[in-house]
């Protein structure tokens, strides 16, 4: 499957969820998950993020290997629904969109 790493966290920018064919993308308060059960890798996601948050599985860079298992996690919760329609991102998208390490900001 493709998975969402800690560069979206409090971004949020949602182009990714536009051109998913099967609507995997699940939204929590300030990230995106993707279920991984649904997800079928077409990839298209991919470009679209502005920054650069969406990798296939095989390619998570280095030191963001946690995240495939979280996005599992975190779209299967009850309260994260799928998000299939581009919204506005997040008031501080852009303050926050240069910062690495993000996983402390993580909101449920
Ligand atoms: Fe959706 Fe394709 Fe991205 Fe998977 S890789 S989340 S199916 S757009
Ligand atoms: Fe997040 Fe990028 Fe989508 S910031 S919401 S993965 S477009």
């Amino acid at each position: 499957a493709h998975v969402v790493t800690e560069a979206c966290i409090r971004c949020k920018y949602t182009d990714c969820v536009d051109v998913c064919p099967v609507d995997c993308f699940h939204e929590g308060p300030n990230f995106l998950a993707i279920d991984p059960d649904e997800c079928i890798d077409c990839g298209v996601c991919v470009p679209e993020c502005p920054v650069d948050a969406i990798f296939a599985e095989e390619d998570i860079p280095s030191g963001q290997e946690h995240m495939a298992e979280l996005n599992a996690e975190l779209s299967h919760l009850p309260d994260w629904k799928p998000i299939t329609k581009r919204k506005g991102s997040l008031p501080d998208a852009e303050e926050w969109r240069d910062r690495t390490d993000k996983l402390g900001e993580l909101l449920r």
